[in-house]
C-alpha cells in the first residue's frame, strides 16, 4: 500500500481540491483508495459525503488520532486498500505523522511568489525529516498556457528536482466537480482538467513505484 499525503502550511492552494480528484483518477486506474481527511474543516469529508459513485472510501482522522496514524494505516492495507491519499490542513501544525508514512507528499502552490514563500516552512520540515527525495511540488490555478511565469516556476523547480508534472491549470470544471462530490475525470471526462489530473496521477504514480 502507498500513501501520500497533500501539505503546505497555506490554506487556498488546491490541496483539497487536487486531493479529491487524485483520488478518482487513481481509482479510475485501479487503485483500491482511501482518502483520509486530517483538516478539522472537514472538506474533503464533506466531498466524500456528497459522493453517489462507489469505489472510494473517505474518512476522517481527528487530531487526538494522528498519533495512532501508523496503526490506522496497517489496519487500512489489511482489507486491500492499494493507496491512500491524506488531505492535511492549511496550518499544518500536527501532520508530521502524516508526513512520515507519506510515500510521497504533494506540496501545491499558486505560480506566484508568495505561495512559494509560504511553502517553504512545509519544505523544510519535510527536508528535516529526510524526506526530500519524497517531496514534489505541484504548480496548481496556473493561467491558461502560455504563460511565461508559470514557465519560469517550472524550469526552477524542475531544476531542483521537486517538481511534479504536469501543472494544473485554473479551470472551473476543479470548482464543480468538487461541488457535485466527483473528481474532475468524472465530472467531464473529455476535459482539458480531466486530462492534466490524468497526467499527474501518471507522474505520481511512476515516482512512487520509484
Ligand atoms: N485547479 C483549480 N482550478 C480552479 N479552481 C481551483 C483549482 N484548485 C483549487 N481551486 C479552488 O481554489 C479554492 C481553494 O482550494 P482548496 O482545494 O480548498 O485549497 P486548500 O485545501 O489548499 O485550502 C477553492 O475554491 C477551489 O475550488
Ligand atoms: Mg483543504
Amino acid at each position: 500500500m502507498r500513501v501520500i499525503a497533500v501539505a503546505v502550511q497555506k490554506g487556498g492552494t488546491g490541496k483539497t481540491t487536487l486531493a479529491a480528484s487524485l483520488a478518482v483518477a487513481a481509482a479510475e486506474s485501479g487503485e483500491r483508495v482511501v482518502a483520509y481527511d486530517l483538516d478539522p474543516q472537514g472538506s474533503l469529508m464533506g466531498w466524500g459525503a456528497l459522493r453517489r459513485q462507489n469505489g472510494i472510501t473517505v474518512d476522517r482522522i481527528q487530531a487526538w488520532e494522528i498519533g495512532q496514524l501508523p496503526d490506522i494505516l496497517d489496519q487500512t492495507s489489511e482489507n486491500g486498500t492499494t493507496l491512500v491519499l491524506i488531505d492535511t490542513a492549511g496550518a499544518a501544525t500536527g501532520a508530521t505523522p502524516a508526513l512520515r508514512a507519506a510515500d510521497l507528499v504533494l506540496v501545491p502552490v499558486r505560480p506566484s511568489r508568495l505561495d512559494l514563500v509560504a511553502a517553504r516552512p512545509t519544505l523544510q520540515a519535510l527536508v528535516g525529516l529526510g524526506m526530500r527525495s519524497r517531496l514534489a511540488l505541484v504548480l496548481n490555478q496556473c493561467p491558461p498556457p502560455p504563460s511565461a511565469r508559470t514557465d519560469a516556476y517550472a524550469a526552477q523547480l524542475r531544476g531542483l528536482g521537486v517538481l511534479a508534472e504536469p501543472g494544473i491549470v485554473q479551470r472551473v470544471d476543479h470548482q464543480d466537480a468538487v461541488a457535485a462530490g466527483l473528481g474532475v475525470t468524472e465530472y467531464a471526462p473529455q476535459g482539458q482538467a480531466a486530462g492534466e489530473i490524468r497526467a499527474l496521477w501518471g507522474w505520481i504514480d511512476a515516482k512512487i513505484r520509484g
